[in-house]
């Protein structure tokens, strides 16, 4: 699987925390930024990652701001994206399972590391359901302007 992960500066050591766990357990990824905790705006990374998960580019994408709301917002903005915002284990599961989520959004201000992980684990290993979602999910692209 081909992942993407990015923040802003509110979901910086979020980041880092995530991309310490990849790195142990071996998962490639690529790092979108930003690569300081400098003041930076979450639409440009939230653009950055979702267009390249869009594109096909990545199969899944992980976007962290302070809340995981704002990112969440700009990234669902481009066509073909599903950004699950996720602070609990059984949404992590069941964004992938109904929803297809391909983008993981958190708030590095509102969730601690080890929760955030193990959502990571779950968005990462947890397929989709199909079936009646799939027809649900065609609806929903029906919506796109
Ligand atoms: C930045 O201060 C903060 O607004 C941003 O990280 C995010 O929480 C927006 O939704």
């Amino acid at each position: 699987m081909k992942l993407i992960i990015g923040s802003d500066h509110g979901g910086f050591e979020l980041k880092k925390s995530i991309i310490e766990y990849l790195d142990k357990e071996g998962i490639a990824y690529t790092d979108a930024g930003t690569h300081t905790s400098e003041r930076c705006d979450y639409p440009v990374i939230a653009k950055k990652v979702a267009e390249a998960v869009a594109a096909g580019e990545y199969d899944r994408g992980i976007l962290l701001c302070g809340t995981g709301i704002g990112i969440g917002i700009a990234a669902n903005k481009v066509h073909g994206i599903r950004a699950a915002l996720c602070h609990d284990m059984f949404s992590a599961e069941y964004c992938r399972r109904h929803n297809d989520a391909n983008i993981l959004t958190m708030g590095g201000r509102v969730i601690g590391p080890g929760l955030a992980i193990e959502i990571v684990r779950l968005f990462l290993t947890t397929g989709f359901d199909g079936g009646r979602h799939a027809e649900r999910l065609n609806m929903v692209r029906e919506m796109d302007v």
